[in-house]
């Protein structure tokens, strides 16, 4: 087989020329390329950067701890983990009681699949269309969309899927056999929507009445971004898993699932990390806690983001089908593909990801400038007028 026969690789296994644009530094919501031309990240971290490129406490959390201990395995005691758990179940209602702290927002889903299934001694996983969850095969099975799962089948068993914000088909569907219901309380992979109160309500509902465990996914729309600490804390429904990861250890790879006070003991079987829970991303971890709520992230986030909306839901209907969303969590929907939008921004200097073939997705840090931000949504504006 020649070069030019070989299947086009994709870009998630990385070569050393991966990517179009090279980014070699960061600070705040500004990223910069290798010839020093700087980039507002309206998304480009993929919602990983809640407090910019180089958080300064998170950057000098790492340094200290890296002289002390860089990894420990569970079995032994850390001051260090010990003060990030509890710092997490603090911000938490008292429901919750443990964390088990994984690498990654997929391991933290799965973490939640297995926790599910021993706890009930039931198999089925209630998920919704349109949700993302995860890569690997259990998450995966909780993934909607076909590109993502049709290569890999056959998946886990026991997953169904219902249509998002549709109360009857989740009473319907949830029953007797039902292990867990998962839940985004906002989508991002699938377009941006957001949950209604209705709809969570009735999901807490359907689980306590059927004896199923609910666990709502805050991978994407946890920690400050909805412009709530936690995302639930906009519906006051609480679930009993909470899954976190992304912004949570500053930029350093973590998964948390946090697990209800009465549901750790009841958990039959094994699971652990080799690299969950370090101490170095724990001190990552906690410092990254104590910016979001010092520097009070979520109240600005839910500031920005509604000025945000608002200008953005003044597009013209002709290009733009619907503007959703809540805090800097935004989709912008489009009545044509979004991608010459995505380069028209980057080519401004602005630096957006889609939510499928026709949403713009706006995830910016919630430490953006207030000018850094307004100029975005200018450009926006301007890019969709223009175009
Ligand atoms: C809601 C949600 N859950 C899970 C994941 C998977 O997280 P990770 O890519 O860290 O495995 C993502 C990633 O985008 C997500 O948005």
């Amino acid at each position: 087989m020649t070069d030019s026969d070989a299947p086009p690789v994709s870009r998630e296994f990385a070569t050393a020329a991966s990517g179009r644009l090279t980014i070699v530094r960061g600070e705040g919501a500004e990223l910069f390329d290798t010839s020093g031309r700087r980039f507002i990240d309206l998304g480009a971290t993929h919602g990983v950067g809640n407090l910019g490129a180089n958080p300064p406490e998170v950057v000098r959390a790492i340094e200290r701890q890296a002289h002390e201990l860089l990894y420990l395995g569970s079995i032994y005691a850390n001051p260090v983990r010990s003060a990030f758990i509890d710092r997490l179940l603090s911000l938490l209602p008292r429901s919750f009681g443990s964390v088990f702290l994984s690498n990654s927002g997929t391991e933290a889903v799965e973490a939640a699949i297995k926790v599910a299934r021993s706890v009930t001694g039931r198999t089925k996983v209630v998920a919704a269309m349109r949700g993302f969850h995860g890569r690997t095969m259990g998450s995966l099975s909780a993934t909607w969309r076909r590109e993502f799962r049709e290569p890999f089948e056959p998946l886990v068993p026991g997953f169904v899927h219902v249509p998002y914000n549709d109360v009857a088909a989740l009473e319907a569907a949830v029953d007797a056999s039902t292990a867990l219901v998962l839940l985004e309380p906002v989508q991002g992979e699938g377009g941006v929507h957001v949950a209604s109160e209705e709809y969570l309500r009735a999901a807490r509902a359907a689980c306590d009445r059927t004896g199923t465990l609910l666990a709502f996914d805050e991978v994407q729309c946890g920690l400050g971004r909805t412009g709530r600490l936690f995302a639930f804390e906009r519906w006051a429904v609480v679930p009993d898993l909470l899954l976190l990861a992304k912004s949570l250890a500053g930029g350093l790879p973590i998964g948390a699932t946090v697990i209800g006070r009465e549901l750790a003991p009841r958990f039959r079987g094994s699971h652990h990390s080799t690299f969950g829970g370090s101490p170095l991303v724990c001190a990552a971890g906690l410092a990254a806690l104590n910016q979001l709520v010092h520097e009070r992230l979520p109240e600005r986030a839910d500031r920005l983001g509604a000025a945000g909306l608002e200008r953005l839901q003044s597009l013209p209907p002709a290009k733009v089908r619907e503007v959703r969303g809540l805090g800097l969590m935004i989709g912008v929907e489009f009545r044509e593909k979004v991608a010459p939008i995505l380069a028209a921004l980057e080519s401004r200097g602005f630096l957006a990801i889609p939510a499928g073939a026709t949403v713009l997705r706006l995830l910016p840090p919630l430490v953006i400038s207030e000018a850094d931000w307004t100029a975005g949504l200018t450009s926006i504006e301007e890019v969709v007028a223009g175009g």
